[in-house]
């Protein structure tokens, strides 16, 4: 989708539908929607009057004129609920909720004016941001492996008019930056709905390959030969059930001189059947999204590739499937991660926390700060946070202060979970330095401080996903599959050590 900043008058604009918008308890429409009603000789404010228009959140009324009065033959108009509610969480979601619409009417071309834009906080920029990241997030669909429908037409072209000269520019960058972020949440839920005979640990890393040459990113590609000289026993642990090579993938972007990277490490695991303590069948197939966090990290290099900030950023992601084959690590059995600490496997499925056991050694060794990973680790999370928000477990509050300043302007919610040292004991071992697993209660936490044994002490966030990378119905800027959060939460991350002038 194309979405593109034009100055004008909204009246005149030729497209198939125009698209304006009203607070609700408005009598009298102002600014580009007075406009509007003005050119149709006051058809808003009698629709208004007559009760069939009230301006409530979600509600979308389209209208049709024609051509008579106005360039469009289309008007939808967008209930914007109470100005006291609005925020820019809304302005995203809406466009979401007009882009699918529009959609399903078989518009491929409009224009709206911005919502939100001039009310309190809500600077042009942003308001521009969201309405593109909404609309290419709202109109995604995945439908790689199903027969092309008929009538199936998406959204092709979105013009936001603006008559005040002075706000093209912000809005521009605005728009530019929403498309870029939100095509590279885009490509993250790519590469999650993709099922796991498709996406093997060998595909995930020819992906990240291609978009890294096409974004002008280095990349490496390390393989099991690579992984086993550098120690990564806990990775190759998990991988030693599969038939299909791991792969270890290294993304680099470099904006910054010498500058020390921060570094992204996301969760790889292709397909996990839980191994020889093997998963239930039931719902088993979402599984194929437990890349989920090394898909988000990926996708957020390609954003950060186009929007050059002034850091370095060095990604890794540990891949591979997680499969109860002849050849797999068996309960009991003890494993060497790449920092020298053992590892007793009290359960297989607890798979997440050791490829990220190696991903982390190997970020130390590469000097890499801070450290944010990012894997759908536990189950446990989902039953503290449900769908809402995702888990961040940390030993820095000021990088999960940043992380929360991100997520909040991306409108993907977070939570700070505890880290009292008691939590630690859960994952003693009589054999090893470790276990792999530390019980039902608080299982989410325990994950977390099994990670922390390997970030040398270093600045360091954990974010747990597993209750917000899939959706299960369509809801604003969500669609049914993967969610693709928290990719924007990172490139704000990201953007945050930027200094300023760079960020836009
Ligand atoms: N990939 C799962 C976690 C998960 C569960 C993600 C549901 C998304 C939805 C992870 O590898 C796992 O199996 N975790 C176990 C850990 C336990 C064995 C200590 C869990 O959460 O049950
Ligand atoms: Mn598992
Ligand atoms: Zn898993």
């Amino acid at each position: 989708m194309h979405v593109r900043v034009a100055s004008g008058d909204i009246t005149q604009t030729e497209t198939q539908c125009v698209v304006v918008n009203l607070f609700q308890g408005v009598v009298a429409p102002a600014g580009a929607s007075g406009a509007v009603d003005r050119a149709l000789s006051g058809m808003l404010t009698e629709l208004i009057a007559a009760g069939d228009i009230t301006g409530k959140w979600g509600e979308l009324t389209l209208l049709h004129t024609i051509g008579r009065a106005l360039a469009a033959p289309r008007v939808l108009v967008a209930g914007l609920g109470t100005a006291d509610e609005f925020t820019i969480d809304r302005v995203r979601d809406l466009s979401a909720n007009i882009a699918r619409l529009l959609g399903a009417r078989r518009i491929r071309d409009a224009a709206t004016i911005t919502h939100g834009a001039g009310l309190r906080a809500l600077d042009a920029e942003s308001c521009a941001q969201a309405i593109a990241e909404g609309a290419l997030l709202g109109s995604y669909r995945f439908d790689a492996h199903k027969q092309p429908e008929e009538d199936a037409t998406r959204l092709k072209t979105l013009t936001i008019v603006e008559n005040d000269q002075a706000k093209v520019a912000p809005l521009t960058r605005g728009a530019e930056r929403g498309v870029i972020v939100a095509e590279a949440a885009n490509f993250a839920r790519d590469l999650a709905n993709e099922p796991s005979n498709v996406l093997t640990p060998t595909e995930f890393a020819a992906r990240a390959e291609t978009m890294a040459r096409e974004e002008g990113l280095g990349c490496r590609i390390l393989d099991r030969d690579e992984c086993q000289q550098m120690g990564m026993g806990s990775f190759l642990g998990v991988a030693k059930g599969s038939q299909q090579p791991p792969k270890f993938i290294v993304l680099t972007y470099r904006g910054a001189g010498d500058a020390r990277p921060l570094g992204l490490i996301g969760k790889g695991i292709t397909f996990d059947t839980g191994g020889i303590s093997i998963k239930p069948a039931a719902g088993m197939e979402e599984m194929k999204a437990d890349m989920t966090g090394g898909a988000c990290v990926v996708a957020a290099m390609r954003a950060i590739a186009r929007l050059r900030p002034a850091v370095n950023v060095t990604a890794l992601v540990p891949a591979t499937e997680n499969m109860p084959g002849g050849g797999a690590t068996k309960p009991g059995d003890v494993l060497r991660a790449m920092n020298g600490k053992t590892i007793e496997v009290i359960n297989t499925d607890a798979e997440g926390r050791l490829v990220l056991a190696d991903a982390l050694s190997y970020a130390v060794k590469l000097d890499l700060s801070p450290l944010v990973d990012v894997a759908t680790l536990t189950a446990a999370i989902g039953i503290a946070l449900g769908d809402v928000a995702y888990g961040v477990f940390s030993n820095n509050d000021a990088l999960v202060g940043r992380l929360r300043a991100s997520a909040t302007a991306a409108g993907e919610k977070c939570w700070e979970m505890p880290m009292f040292a008691e939590y630690r004991d859960a994952i003693k071992s009589p054999v090893a330095d470790m276990r792999n697993s530390g019980g039902r209660n608080a299982g989410a936490i325990f994950a977390a401080f099994f990670l922390k044994e390997f970030i040398d002490d270093r600045p360091w966030a954990h974010l747990d996903i597993a209750g917000v990378d899939f959706v299960e119905k369509e809801k604003g800027v969500l669609v049914k599959g993967s969610s693709g959060i928290p990719v924007r939460t990172l490139v704000n991350l990201v953007l945050s050590y930027a200094p300023a002038a760079e960020a836009s």
